[in-house]
């Protein structure tokens, strides 16, 4: 299994837990594992990135769009270290074993811009604008200021990532033919049920162990599903609506197979 050691860039960015955030044991072992299960999963998150740059080439995308999902691989590995530093910060090693790797969907069935606007709706539009609800979210709650700093660079990172989605959507809206259109809209019930299944297994619902855990990232899971729920909802929905997908049918077919 490959081990993701982060522990040079965590000692060089030297964060601290400021002394009135001191945690007793349970908070420490809380804030250890959520925070290294968010290094684990930006740092992961670089790779799906990567992976779509092959398919942006196949599907004729712009140079320069190529260029800002490159940078955005980069950003991600920033984020997995901003993470280890936040690990090192409340007591942990920023040392993890790597889950398994499943590579990024080729939908070799689809002509390569359908293929690509898949992997663009799924990530950027719908993972990329929940990670914004709910890093937002914590930001608020979160109590040193080195960690909310380090939060709001994050923040402003995913909002570039989510934006870039939606923008290139309605960018390649003239090639997508009605046909294509509502070939995707089908497809976005596979996408719906995969997001949903992925951020509630991130999401435990459990109440934060206490006020200084929470403060220091350990957030209410209940409340992180509420928000995911109202993101998908009053957001991502209604964004997909607004460019001709049938979002709100592929939202509500996705909830009624998980039932
Ligand atoms: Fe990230
Ligand atoms: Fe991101």
């Amino acid at each position: 299994m490959p081990i993701l050691d982060l522990t040079r860039a965590a000692t060089e960015a030297a964060v601290q837990l400021p002394a009135e955030y001191a945690l007793n044991d349970a908070e420490r072992t809380a804030a250890i594992g959520t925070w290294r299960g968010r290094m684990i999963n930006e740092h992961i998150s670089a790779r799906i990135f990567a992976g779509l740059i092959p398919q942006m080439m196949a599907a004729d995308i712009g140079a320069d769009h190529i260029k800002t999902v490159a940078d955005f691989i980069n950003e991600e590995l920033t984020h997995a270290e901003k993470c280890a530093a936040v690990v090192r910060a409340v007591g942990g090693e920023p040392i993890a074993a790597l889950p398994d790797l499943p590579p990024v969907p080729s939908h070799p069935e689809c002509e390569p811009l359908e293929a690509f606007v898949r992997n663009l709706l799924s990530i950027c539009c719908m993972s990329e604008t929940v990670a914004v609800a709910l890093i937002g979210a914590e930001r608020l709650e979160t109590g040193p200021d080195n960690i909310e700093e380090l939060l709001r660079t994050i923040l402003a990172d995913e909002v570039g990532h989510a934006r870039f989605g939606w923008r290139l959507l309605d960018e390649l809206s003239p090639r997508i033919d009605d046909a294509m259109r509502i070939r995707l809209s089908d497809y976005l019930i596979s996408a719906f049920q995969h997001l949903e299944e992925h951020e509630l297994d991130h999401l435990p619902p459990t109440a934060s162990p206490s006020r200084t855990a929470a403060a220091v990232g350990v957030c209410d899971g209940n409340d992180a599903r509420r928000l995911f729920f109202e993101c998908v909802e009053t957001v991502i929905v209604p964004g997909l609506e607004k460019r001709g997908f049938d979002g709100r049918r592929a939202w509500d077919a996705a909830k009624t197979l998980r039932n």
